[in-house]
């Protein structure tokens, strides 16, 4: 199945939104981009998750991240259900704030890699899986999760991970485990501890280990 690796360059695909015809990269930008996939319109699990993210749209906006979502039914359908997602959602908005791309032929579904072979239609096609795809400023793929159409995904935790990868874009730091804004970050492995010295002026500290090697090395970012 064709797929996009990290760093590959997102493509620049036309399709038809709720806002209208768009190209993804004039949609986008110079701003960071999440795209997250649905199955089908009108379904339980993808209308908790769009009221979901309607309702943490500010936080996406406060990181300069435009959303949009897609699901394989048409603008109509799409516009009919937002109706729906935006009664349920506890969000203050009252239109659902990113648009939905409407992929009823599921062209880019199986450009992007989107499909389900486990879930199917009434007609038995492939259902698209909950893909979420972080693209940077520069269009390239920073992130990708996926997700089979059963199990719904966690909006804080996407937010995490573009606080994660905003960050690390641009100092010479990984962040460890269940890591959150504030935390301590780690430095990468690459840098010696000259270099970390010098880049850190908040200190590195360095865990002891049983192989005395020095690779745990904590910094404030
Ligand atoms: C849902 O969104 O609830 C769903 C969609 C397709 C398969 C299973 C669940």
């Amino acid at each position: 199945m064709p797929g996009l690796l990290l760093g590959d360059l997102f493509p620049n695909f036309e399709a038809d939104t709720t806002i209208g015809r768009i190209k993804l990269h004039d949609f986008l930008g110079s701003s960071w981009g999440v795209l997250f996939s649905h199955p089908k319109d009108f379904t339980p699990v993808c209308t908790t998750e769009l009221a979901c993210a309607a309702k943490v749209s500010d936080e996406f906006k406060k990181r300069d991240v435009k959303m949009i979502a897609l699901s394989i039914d048409s603008v109509e359908d799409h516009h009919n259900w937002s109706k729906d997602v935006m009664a349920v959602s506890s969000s203050a908005a009252k239109t659902l704030p990113f648009p939905i791309i409407a992929d009823h032929n599921r062209a880019l579904s199986i450009e992007l890699g989107m499909l389900d072979p486990d879930e199917r239609d009434s007609e038995g096609l492939p259902l698209t899986a909950r893909c979420v795809f972080v693209i940077g400023p520069d269009k390239k793929l920073k992130l990708s999760i996926l997700y089979p159409a059963t199990t719904g995904r966690n909006f804080d935790e996407i937010l995490r991970v573009i606080d994660s990868l905003q960050l690390t874009a641009h100092k010479k730091v990984a962040t460890p485990v269940d890591w959150k804004p504030g935390d301590k970050v780690m430095v990468i492995p690459s840098l010696s501890e000259a270099e970390a010295a010098a880049l850190f002026p908040n200190g590195v500290t360095t865990k002891e280990v049983p192989s005395g090697k020095k690779y745990l090395r904590y910094t404030q970012p």
